[in-house]
């Protein structure tokens, strides 16, 4: 269990210095598979810096942007942003872009033309008064089905065709692979049996971040799934009952809960899809993948709720999502648990096999010790190290109010490793400047870029613990030079928002970010808390922007990159 919060602040210095001693004995950047999007990027050359890109990443002076509650995206010195696309945005005759953006991820379309590509992004959830005019607030009514459609089909992804031309991202309208996945979506699972009696689900929902795989495909996460059709709760005796949703689509369409909270591969060229059954059911935030030299898949991923837990997948085939095995960590003991009805009698006596323990991942891993978490959200492998990053959100519940970045170890650095060892290697909170990491990034020179998520209705809430920290925003931590180790803020969002999905393109020249949820806070559509991004509806609008700038260059150290 993590440790009390003011443990963690002098755990986090120490394992801080640990870190840096390792980075100076050599800058080699060494993956088999270099992602930076959400451990996101398709693979990229490794590569090595040489001594006088070191130099001048050594001498980059990066300025901390003041925490900040205006309603903009505010930038530090040396980045710049372009909007690419915005909620309802068309991106061909039929389909317009979904709501609240979270994972992207950019797939060029040709290895050799960074510049061209598809753009996968996730959208979470919807905003009722602006997407479906249902007032949540003071309708006395439950939604019709009209806006119970509407809804469902601004949730699921999106794929749009990009291209930069004089330094700018535009939409390649109505290109043919220009697609939306939404709720109504028909999705295989890729499991030999059913699930309620289906192989085929509807919809995706939920999505907040994802993965890539080293065959270029779109990872989707299916998170707060039970928010959409409630969720089967079971009894001691083994009864189930249902618990009600908050947006009740299940008043107008009877799919079962267990038909959601999966992995979810997306076919970038056709759109195709499968959710994957043997990466367990939960809120999953991220899947994150590490191919071994034998070409076998490790899957990381966390269930962000609170006290739930980090579980990795393992498989016993090349490049499968299907054969092998799913642990869930021990991290006070630094064990992987494998949740197998096979071998573990407890769940044997429980569930009656392998797929229960797989749609009740949650309870088995209860069952067989597995450590509670403090919502567990990105995951990233550092590229230098190999180590695995956690951003670990808060746990209101335990008075984690700022959370804290985990560090996993595996044993001799090998992702197959039943054993970890696990610390903490940054903590939030007053003293760093950040409070509620989320997503994670990793650029082409092993910097640490992170995302924050203080809710809503938290922030800038002068009896709050998160007053001080303001909006949230982009952070990123240098790993060389005076300022390495620090938390430096490089951009600022709108009102009410968070920034989710970072993601570099394989040039390293700009960073893909989403703005999700500005302007949360409306209770009237006519007075929106937010603008941004301030185009003729007057209403606020979540988007994905491009930052770009001498800055990412030069954190990328893009002169004079040696490729191996
Ligand atoms: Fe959708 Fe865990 O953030
Ligand atoms: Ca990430
Ligand atoms: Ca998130
Ligand atoms: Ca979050």
């Amino acid at each position: 269990k993590l440790k009390s919060f003011m443990e963690i602040k002098k755990y986090s210095r120490k394992e801080f210095l640990s870190f840096l001693g390792k980075i100076s004995l050599g800058a080699a950047i060494t993956p088999s598979f270099l992602m930076a999007c959400g451990n996101g990027n398709p693979p990229i050359a490794s590569r090595e810096l040489s001594s006088k890109n070191l130099e001048e990443l050594k001498q980059l002076v990066l300025e901390n942007l003041v925490a900040s509650n205006i309603d903009d995206l505010l930038l530090t010195k040396g980045l710049e942003y372009h909007t690419i696309l915005k909620w309802n945005d068309k991106i061909n005759n039929d389909d317009s872009f979904g709501f609240n953006c979270d994972f992207t991820c950019f797939i060029p379309l040709d290895e050799n033309n960074p510049k061209d590509g598809l753009l996968w992004v996730n959208h979470e959830y919807v905003d009722p008064l602006f997407v479906s005019n249902y007032d949540y607030l003071n309708d006395k009514q439950p939604r019709t089905k009209e806006q119970v459609d509407k809804e469902m089909y601004n949730v699921g992804g999106s794929i749009v065709r990009i291209r930069e031309e004089d330094g700018k991202w535009r939409v390649v309208h109505n290109d043919s692979h220009n697609r939306r996945i939404t709720a109504k979506t028909p999705i295989k699972l890729n499991w030999e049996n059913s699930i309620k009696g289906k192989n085929t689900v509807i919809g995706t929902h939920s999505n907040c971040s994802g993965g890539v795989t080293p065959w270029r495909t779109f990872l989707t996460c299916e998170e707060n799934y039970d928010q959409f059709y409630g969720e089967t709760e079971y009894a001691h005796d083994g009864s189930t009952s249902h618990r009600k949703s908050f947006y009740g689509w299940e008043s107008f369409y009877d799919y079962p809960p267990e038909h959601y909270g999966w992995v979810v591969e997306i076919d970038p060229k056709d759109g195709s899809a499968q959710k994957h059954v043997a990466l367990g059911r939960f809120a999953h935030e991220c899947c994150t993948l590490f191919q071994l030299k034998d070409e076998r898949i490790v899957a990381y991923s966390g269930d962000d709720k609170e006290n739930e837990h980090l579980y990795k997948f393992v498989s016993s085939k090349p490049n499968s999502l299907k054969e092998g095995t799913l642990y869930v960590a021990d991290t006070n003991n630094g064990k992987w648990i494998p949740l197998d009805w096979e071998k573990q009698a407890v769940l044997k006596n429980t569930f009656k096999d392998q797929t229960e323990v797989l749609i009740r991942a949650r309870e088995a891993s209860k069952l067989l010790g597995a450590t509670e978490l403090n919502r567990p959200e990105d995951i990233e492998i550092d590229p230098v190290t190999g180590n695995v990053f956690v951003a670990l959100t808060n746990n209101k519940g335990k008075e984690d109010y700022h959370g804290s970045i985990l560090k996993i170890q595996e044993t001799n650095g090998s992702h197959d490793s039943t054993n970890f060892r696990a610390s903490v290697y940054m903590a939030g909170g007053e003293e760093n400047g950040f409070s509620c990491p989320d997503n994670l990034a990793f650029d082409l020179s092993g910097n640490l870029w992170m995302t924050t998520d203080m809710s809503g209705n938290s922030m800038n809430n002068e009896d709050g613990p998160y007053m001080p920290f303001k909006n949230n925003s982009l952070f990123v931590i240098p790993r060389y030079g005076k300022d390495a180790g620090k938390v430096i803020r490089v951009a600022s969002a709108p009102r009410d928002a968070e920034f989710t999905g970072p993601c570099f393109s394989p040039d390293g020249k700009t960073l893909f970010l989403s703005v999700q949820h500005p302007g949360e806070q409306t209770t009237d559509i006519n007075k929106p808390t937010s603008l941004w991004p301030f185009d003729e509806d007057n209403i606020p609008k979540p988007s994905v922007v491009a930052i770009t700038g001498d800055l990412i260059e030069k954190m990328n150290a893009l002169n004079e990159v040696e490729k191996i």
